[in-house]
């Protein structure tokens, strides 16, 4: 690896685990610090990307269209966006990735995990984030977030609480099993105190 390359940062959690105002948290300390930040989403990122958003958050479809429509995303975002952008130094942070394949087809809707782990391979297995920020949240709390919002809900919100339960016991599950990348957050904490405990674990882990 070229000694500027960039780091890769992404944000995972249940829907209304509250992430967005973290990510701006994050590209703005990096910023003070003079580096570059691409801040960008999946599914989503290119303009292909964010047509198979469209699909993804509103069609309802089979568990495997869904999961190669994930990746087919992202192999668009790595080709485009992500791995450009670490090559010329640039920082990527990106509001979830594949450890949300992971959790939502694998974890609450059942995917084989054989079948999430040879996409994986196939669509980025020489690259990893190098620093991942689970917020975890109970899902009552998430959904009631979400119904304070009131905004209309896509597809994945509208799922009952268990699915929403099962999404959260494989974030755990996943973190558990990468425990150097992924670092849980507890996202029922004061504001200041998570933005306190992101900003130490930037810090410590990338700068
Ligand atoms: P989200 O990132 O939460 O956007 P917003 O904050 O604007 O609602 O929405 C993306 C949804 O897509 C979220 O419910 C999780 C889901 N998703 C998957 O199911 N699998 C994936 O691989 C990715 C990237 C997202």
């Amino acid at each position: 690896m070229p000694e500027n390359r960039g780091k890769f940062i992404t944000f995972e959690g249940i829907d209304g685990a509250g992430k967005s105002t973290h990510i701006a948290t994050v590209a703005d300390l990096l910023r003070a610090r003079g580096l570059v930040v691409v801040a960008t989403r999946e599914p989503g990122g290119t303009p292909l990307g964010e047509k198979l958003r469209e699909l993804l958050l509103h069609e309802a479809m089979h568990l495997e269209t869904e999961t190669l429509l994930m990746f087919a995303a992202r192999r668009e975002h790595l080709a485009r966006v992500i791995e450009p952008a670490l090559a010329r130094g640039v920082w990527v942070v990106c509001d979830r990735f594949s450890d949300a394949t992971y959790a939502y087809q694998g974890g609450g809707r059942g995917l084989d995990k054989a079948k999430f782990a040879s996409l994986e391979q196939w669509v980025h297995g020489h690259l990893q984030p190098d620093l991942t920020f689970l917020f975890d949240l109970p899902p009552e709390a998430a959904g009631q977030r979400i119904v304070r919002q009131g905004r209309e809900m896509d597809k994945f919100e509208r799922e009952h609480a268990d699915f929403h339960a099962r999404v959260r016991q494989a974030y755990l599950e996943r973190a558990a099993s990468a425990p150097r990348r992924i670092h849980v957050v507890n996202a029922g904490q004061r504001l200041e105190e998570i933005k306190k405990i992101v900003e130490e674990i930037v810090v410590t882990y990338c700068l």
